[in-house]
């Protein structure tokens, strides 16, 4: 009897080992510990112990059924932690669909305009949201009395302090720490203290540039813009320069391309006019080159704006500038 407690000690001890499933060690309770199974078939000998044997007997299957059945506790206490003991996955479920995310259209237009000039030889600059008088009026040329400089137009923080207006600020920026030659791109957020629609925002995204060098003249500004306009909106579009006025140019002019929403016939998009403006430029006002101390006499150089949300707008055939800033993903998971 004592070899066959020990006998049956050393199968559960080895055999629990090899129980890695809740199947397993159901196994495992049916061969030891059910009313059939060994442990219980020990009990059954008992009967045949001699009388004086079995208290000492009895007491050692006591034990070793409190023994068999630990092991097997234990081993369910394991297995419900490392999860086995839940039901295994259905196979048969759909997938979960996962979102994977996507550029908002502004970046996207951005980082299309970006690499164009880039590849064209311009670097790209920023500047400061927050900034003074100074840099975004007085030094770009304009008027003490500029309408620009009202408070129905901008958002000032105090006397001296403002949200820009335009990236514009951000050429002086540029030339106030760095000699020509100069040949830069400035894309950023501008700030305008206008009443928000379908049309306009309080906010809005512009890209500046920037080229001063020694013999910069208008042909290259029309050379570069033409080849940015080609290679954005396609190589057979038509595009005009209409003269203009801006403080910080001179001779300054706003570039038009055919309206592609009819072609040029005509349409709500363009007023009816066939034409789309889409950026202003013009030759640096040499009032600008000496707000920077540079030399007007050695130095030229062209200077370009255009806005953002106008581009994908029309890009995209979106109505509203407003989606651009809502961030709702039934509109974002479009593009
Ligand atoms: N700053 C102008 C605006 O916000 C855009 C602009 C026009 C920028 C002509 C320029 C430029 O650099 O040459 O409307």
């Amino acid at each position: 009897m004592d070899a066959d407690i020990q006998e049956i000690r050393g199968r559960a001890t080895a055999e629990i080992d090899q129980v890695s499933s809740p199947e397993g060690l159901d196994r495992f309770r049916v061969t030891f510990l059910a009313r059939k199974g060994l442990v219980a078939q020990l009990f059954e000998s008992l009967k045949t112990v001699p009388p004086a044997e079995k208290p000492r007997v009895g007491k050692a299957l006591n034990e070793l059924r409190e023994y068999v059945q630990g092991l097997h506790d234990r081993r369910a206490a394991d297995l419900t932690a490392s999860g086995a003991g839940r039901h295994a996955p259905d196979l048969t479920l759909p997938g979960r669909t996962r979102f994977a995310g996507s550029r908002h259209p502004l970046t996207r237009v951005l980082d299309e305009i970006k690499e164009i000039f880039v590849s064209m030889g311009f670097a790209i600059a920023d500047g400061p949201e927050i900034e003074d008088d100074y840099h975004n009026f007085g030094a770009l040329n304009f008027p003490p009395d500029h309408p620009a400089r009202d408070m129905q137009d901008t958002f000032f923080l105090d006397a001296n302090a403002l949200l820009r207006t335009h990236t514009s600020p951000v050429q002086i920026r540029v030339m106030e720490v760095m000699q020509p030659p100069i040949r830069h791109i400035m894309p950023g957020k501008v700030y305008r203290n206008e009443a928000i629609n379908a049309r306009s925002y309080c906010m809005f995204h512009q890209v500046e540039g920037l080229c001063v060098d020694r013999g910069v003249t208008f042909s290259d500004l029309k050379g570069t813009l033409i080849a940015f306009i080609k290679e954005f909106y396609g190589p057979s579009l038509k595009y005009r320069f209409r003269p203009t006025f801006f403080p910080f140019t001179e001779p300054s002019a706003d570039i038009y391309i055919t309206c592609f929403m009819c072609g040029g016939r005509g349409c709500r998009i363009c007023k009816q006019s066939g034409w789309l403006e889409i950026l202003g430029c013009g030759m640096v006002d040499p009032a600008v080159f000496r707000s920077v101390g540079y030399d007007a006499e050695r130095y030229t150089g062209y200077a370009f704006g255009m806005g953002i949300e106008r581009i994908a707008l029309l890009r995209y055939g979106i109505d509203d500038i407003r989606l651009f800033f809502q961030n709702d993903v039934r509109f974002l998971s479009q593009f």
